[in-house]
């Protein structure tokens, strides 16, 4: 079965961010096609990026850099849940996406958004970031108002019609996230052979 994590994109005191993820997490558990996980970025406490080299080096430095690629590296696929900050997603999913490069490498991804204008400036940001990573951004995401979705901005009540959209982007990134797993194998088995091959030499 294939794996899918959320991840959440606000550490912020008060945040929304998790109502929307938990509520991603809840309607994708319904489906029972994937196994659906909830990965808190507020949980591993990164600073803004403080690894002496970039992530595609693969020689992390600090453990907190460690943990989050042994919680990313298993999936197949991602929901980023992003807020919109000034036209573009938060800093602190830039960051945690920043961390690390072949984790995120041949997978897809899918992204809700919110904000007063749906999160949509945010996600367009964040399919650039994809390109660069090799993430599979796939077209269809959940925009979600402050206006209509939240009472008081703040108690999250999402219209009926976005529960449709969700399921449409999920559907789209299990269709992508299984089509790369070859891809991915692929990948992995030469790395083995090319290990064994220094080995032997
Ligand atoms: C620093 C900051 C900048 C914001 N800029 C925008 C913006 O440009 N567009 C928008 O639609 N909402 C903007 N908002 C509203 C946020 O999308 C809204 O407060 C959302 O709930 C923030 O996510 P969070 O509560 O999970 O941190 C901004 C909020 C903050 C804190």
């Amino acid at each position: 079965m294939l794996k899918i994590a959320i991840i959440t994109g606000s550490t912020r005191p008060g945040r929304n961010n998790e109502q929307v993820a938990r509520w991603v997490l809840s309607q994708a558990q319904t489906r029972e096609d994937a196994e659906y996980s909830l990965l808190d970025i507020q949980d591993f406490n990164l600073p803004l990026l403080d690894e002496p080299l970039p992530a595609g080096y693969n020689q992390y430095k600090n453990g907190h850099t460690k943990a989050w690629s042994r919680a990313v590296a298993p999936f197949d696929g991602y929901v980023l849940v992003t807020p919109e900050y000034n036209h573009a997603p938060s800093a602190a999913i830039k960051n945690a996406l920043d961390y690390l490069s072949v984790e995120w490498a041949n997978k897809a991804v899918g992204f809700v958004g919110y904000g007063s204008a749906g999160g949509v400036r945010a996600v367009e940001h964040l399919r650039q970031v994809a390109g660069e990573l090799q993430l599979a951004d796939v077209r269809a995401q959940v925009q979600l108002s402050l206006f209509t979705d939240f009472e008081n901005f703040s108690a999250f009540k999402p219209h009926d019609m976005k529960l449709d959209d969700l399921h449409a982007m999920l559907d789209q990134l299990l269709a992508w996230a299984g089509a790369l797993k070859p891809l991915r194998e692929k990948a992995e088995s030469a790395e083995a052979s090319e290990a064994e091959q220094l080995l032997n030499a």
